[in-house]
């Protein structure tokens, strides 16, 4: 994970601004917080950025993933274990319940954990009475501030029947939503700037600029993965760029390709048959196997039709088949298929000419 430092919030939409001044608020009272949002949107940086600003911030955050850790090593990770109580257990050890003291708490991914543990966490969180692993007894009480996170819905959870929904209203008394980045893009090129800073002061690069097509296919991408794609995205740009500006033609490919303007300039003509089948995998990500190869089985495209779609594939990819897959929303283990199809209906293209 990387540092945090003082865990400051970037950005300058409405949404961000309204973040950190919530944060601000609720940092001095000492109620439970739920975040959740999307993947990589930031919820362990809020976490971070309410307990530094809380007056105990001098004491620790611990942060539990209880996503990562089968039930029963989850069990005494939280509360910790005496001597013997299971195979391995070969002194006593405390539960990050007991580390946090005075200081907070960080469940990450709690709607992962097991509907005992819910009942367990429930119970810590009535009472801040702490059992380990193979006693019967108390073993002491702590003062513990919970902030938990998660991106799943937790209302389809209890509808569902896998999370409790008194564990949920005990959890849930502050409730922050992390919107998406591409719900709030004026935040784009912000972070932009702030991650170019943090790389290259970090790796001892030459700051890098941006050529202003590069800035407009970055603001455009429907970043699935948030800002932590965007920031391994930027990582990437510092470490390997070559050129004084980073230039379009550096950026990833899903990055390039679905951005709404070609970067080639736009001939005047009719649209195919092939463009409307490009678009639907690259712009609609349907798969090869959904979008075309169904339509030439049935004969309602042409061999011809299915060559272009891959000659405009192997153009944008430059030669490389496996990107083509790839870009054609295809698994990796696809791949040989993909080219025995191309192969026995005579469709491939000589890729040679693409390379650069
Ligand atoms: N507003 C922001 N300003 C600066 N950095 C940010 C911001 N939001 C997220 N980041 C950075 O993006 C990365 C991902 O954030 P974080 O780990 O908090 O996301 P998450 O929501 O916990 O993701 P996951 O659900 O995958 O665990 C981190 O390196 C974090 O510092
Ligand atoms: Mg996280």
């Amino acid at each position: 994970m990387r540092a945090q430092g003082n865990a400051e919030l970037i950005g300058t939409s409405a949404a961000i601004i309204d973040l950190t001044q919530e944060i601000e608020r609720i940092a001095r009272s000492d109620a439970k917080v739920l975040i959740t949002g999307e993947s990589g949107v930031g919820k362990e940086l809020v976490a971070t950025a309410i307990h530094k600003r809380s007056p105990r911030a001098s004491r620790q955050m611990v942060t539990v993933n209880c996503a990562g850790l089968p039930e029963t090593l989850l069990e005494s990770e939280l509360f910790g274990h005496v001597k013997g109580s299971f195979t391995g257990a070969y002194r006593d050890k405390i539960g990050k319940l007991e580390l946090a003291d005075g200081g907070s708490i960080f469940l990450d991914e709690i709607g992962e954990m097991t509907l005992r543990m819910q009942g367990l966490l429930l119970r810590f969180m009535e009472t801040g009475e702490l059992q380990k692993v193979g006693t019967d007894r108390i073993s002491t009480r702590v003062n513990v501030r919970v902030i938990a996170a998660t991106n799943r819905n937790l209302r389809d959870m209890i509808t569902a029947g896998s999370f409790r929904e008194d564990l949920f209203y005990r959890l849930n008394v502050i409730h922050l939503k992390v919107p998406a980045l591409r719900e709030r893009r004026e935040d784009i090129p912000p972070l932009i700037e702030h991650f170019l800073a943090q790389f290259t002061r970090h790796n001892g690069h030459v700051a890098k600029a941006l050529a202003p097509d590069t800035m407009r296919l970055l603001c455009e991408y429907s970043w699935p993965g948030n800002v932590r794609e965007l920031e391994n995205v930027i990582e990437r740009l510092v470490v390997t760029g070559r050129n004084e500006a980073i230039v379009p033609e550096e950026l990833p490919m899903e990055v390039r390709m679905h951005s709404n303007v070609s970067l080639r300039p736009k001939r005047a003509r009719r649209r195919t048959v092939a463009d409307d089948l490009y678009k639907r995998l690259i712009e609609e990500r349907e798969s090869f196997w959904a979008a075309v190869y169904p339509l030439y089985m049935e004969r309602e495209i042409t061999r011809g039709n299915v060559r272009d779609v891959v000659r405009k594939g192997l153009e944008e990819a430059r030669g490389n088949y496996k990107i083509v897959a790839r870009m054609f929303n295809m698994e990796q283990r696809d791949y040989k298929r993909f080219l025995n199809f191309l192969r026995k209906h005579d469709c491939q293209v000589p890729f040679k000419e693409y390379r650069q």
